[in-house]
């Protein structure tokens, strides 16, 4: 019949925008927990590629914002978005704990919502999907990175135990402790050791806020405090293990042989630093893939898809083995 063709023309035309998409005239508001942050700043430089050049949002029709590290600022920027009337967000917060109420906001105005890399909590993610709120949340399982990280040291011939004093003694630099991130690699690379059968000593935990130069200073200190008694420096990301790794040098210690060092992002230069021995590994923390699949969700949001309330992307070991492989996905 004539409606059932139309039917199917009309359908078809729907699929067609799903996968073709026709974002020229679509609105999107993004913020960022803050712009001085250098593995943030990897990401959002991909997101924007990736909606322009990939999928055809015009550049003036995206507005990414600098959260300055100050929820107040953050909740105003999110605000002004809902006033401009933008078609969906994408949200890095400053803290995951504003979710519900940000949440609670953009759905009430009736935009879709993307949360990134710093997780709102379960219950959270939960009532998005028992409530049928358009929002979801696109990051990657930090136990995995902390695990990896824990592994990487413990796959080392001797454990990990530079000094041979049958105990791996660690000091820890903790990202931002109110970040699932900072808590789960901390708590997982430690437990990825003593599932070995590493028996582990904790000389120092402090937090350094994802900062490279709190990373230096941290180590440093800790470095004239402990002295050979440190066999590992576990860094929370590659901006921290940069710093502490300054610090090593300084001391005059050699990674590989009386110290080991790790981190996570695969930095460029946390890679470098890898392939010529003098970090012991890192993890890549997939921005790329991350801010594809942000991207991608968004997309599903603006054609009335269904959206899981949790999408996550793998992490990847980075050892000396293979090292050139990442560098060259993230150079
Ligand atoms: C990254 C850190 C970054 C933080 C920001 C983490 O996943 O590993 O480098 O500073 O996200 O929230």
């Amino acid at each position: 019949t004539e409606a059932a063709t139309e039917a199917a023309a009309a359908a078809a035309t729907e699929a067609a925008a799903a996968t073709t998409g026709d974002y020229a005239d679509k609105k999107v508001g993004i913020s960022i927990y803050k712009f001085d942050d250098n593995f943030m700043t990897l990401y959002r430089t991909e997101l924007e590629r990736y909606l322009t050049e990939d999928l055809g949002f015009k550049k003036e029709n995206i507005t990414i914002m600098d959260g300055k590290n100050d929820q107040a600022e953050q909740t105003n920027q999110i605000d002004n978005f809902i006033n401009q009337g933008v078609d969906v967000l994408i949200l890095n917060l400053v803290q995951s704990s504003s979710a519900p109420s940000v949440t609670d906001k953009c759905n009430e105005a009736g935009i879709p919502v993307v949360y990134i890399n710093r997780e709102p909590d379960a219950a959270e993610e939960q009532r998005w999907k028992d409530e049928g709120i358009k929002a979801t949340y696109v990051g990657a399982d930090a136990r995995q990175s902390g695990t990896f990280q824990g592994e990487e040291i413990a796959e080392l011939e001797n454990h990990g135990d530079a000094n041979g004093d049958g105990v791996v003694s660690y000091i820890m630099v903790q990202g931002d402790p109110e970040n699932v991130d900072a808590q789960y690699r901390t708590e997982y690379s430690v437990k990825a050791l003593t599932d070995a059968g590493v028996k582990v000593e904790e000389l120092l935990k402090q937090r350094g806020d994802w900062d490279q130069a709190k990373g230096q200073q941290i180590v440093q200190d800790a470095l004239t405090q402990f002295g050979d008694k440190i066999d590992v420096v576990f860094c929370n990301n590659d901006a921290m293990a940069l710093g502490a790794l300054a610090a090593i040098q300084a001391a005059d210690r050699k990674v590989g042989e009386d110290i080991y060092i790790v981190g996570v992002d695969a930095l460029t230069e946390a890679v470098q630093n890898v392939m010529e021995g003098k970090m012991t590994g890192t993890v890549f923390n997939d921005h790329i893939s991350q801010a594809k699949t942000a991207a991608d969700i968004a997309c599903d949001f603006l054609n009335g898809k269904d959206v899981a309330n949790v999408n996550m992307v793998d992490y990847v070991k980075v050892t000396n083995e293979n090292a050139q492989q990442i560098l060259d996905i993230v150079k």
